[in-house]
């Protein structure tokens, strides 16, 4: 499973690539209004940090428009990814660009349905929203589940993306599944290492050591 990470925040990105362990990163235009920062600056500094897809939302709701944009974001580096909205105009734009050579994320899937449109379209990425689902009550999960399935069936080259993950067991349950990537906000990815059993059995281990008088170097 690839990981990507759900955040414009540099210092966030910086730290958590240093870990290895970062394959990607998404953004949305919430998240760079929340940044503070100069949307094209951002996009460029994060791919300077990551070299794995870096996904740039359109803003624009309208194919013309999406186009003029992507145009605009795709030169800013080679691991842009245009991320466009699951509407009709957001996936004929998915088509022109992936036809073009341009890895697209379509985002804000939320049925089986959408995702099966966007792998038509031709979508190097699909971002279904499991905790948005599960904030109303719906299975997210279980969407995650339905679109594997689906896609199994064709010769698709849409990747899975898991979004909007709120916790470790929505990691564990779609890897479970068999999602190809999952992005996580920057505290999700971070609680992945946590176990109290790891930390008590590391401070026995260093407690021990100290014991022995020893020192390896
Ligand atoms: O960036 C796409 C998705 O991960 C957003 O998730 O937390 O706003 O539901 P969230």
């Amino acid at each position: 499973m690839k990981f990507f990470v759900d955040t414009a925040e540099i210092a966030d990105i910086k730290s958590l690539a240093a870990s290895g362990l970062l394959d990607g990163v998404t953004t949305n235009p919430s998240l760079i209004a929340k940044s503070g920062r100069q949307f094209k600056e951002v996009i460029k500094e994060i791919c300077d940090i990551v070299p794995g897809p870096v996904s740039a939302e359109v803003a624009s709701t309208d194919f013309e428009n999406m186009m003029a944009e992507a145009k605009v974001l795709r030169p800013i580096a080679k691991n842009v990814t245009i991320k466009v909205p699951l509407t009709p105009d957001g996936l004929r734009a998915c088509r022109a660009l992936t036809d073009d050579g341009a890895m697209v994320n379509v985002t804000l899937c939320f049925s089986p349905a959408q995702a099966l449109l966007a792998a038509k379209a031709g979508a190097t990425f699909v971002s279904p929203f499991v905790g948005r689902l599960d904030d109303i009550g719906y299975d997210g999960m279980k969407l995650i589940a339905d679109i594997v399935q689906i896609y199994k069936n064709y010769p698709f080259k849409t990747e899975v993306l898991v979004a909007s993950v709120r916790h470790p067991i929505h990691v564990v349950e779609a890897a479970k599944i068999g999602a190809h990537v999952a992005t996580l906000p920057p505290p999700v990815l971070r609680s992945l290492f946590n176990h109290p059993l790891t930390e008590k059995g590391l401070a026995n281990f260093v407690a021990d050591w100290k014991k022995t008088g020893q020192s390896i170097i």
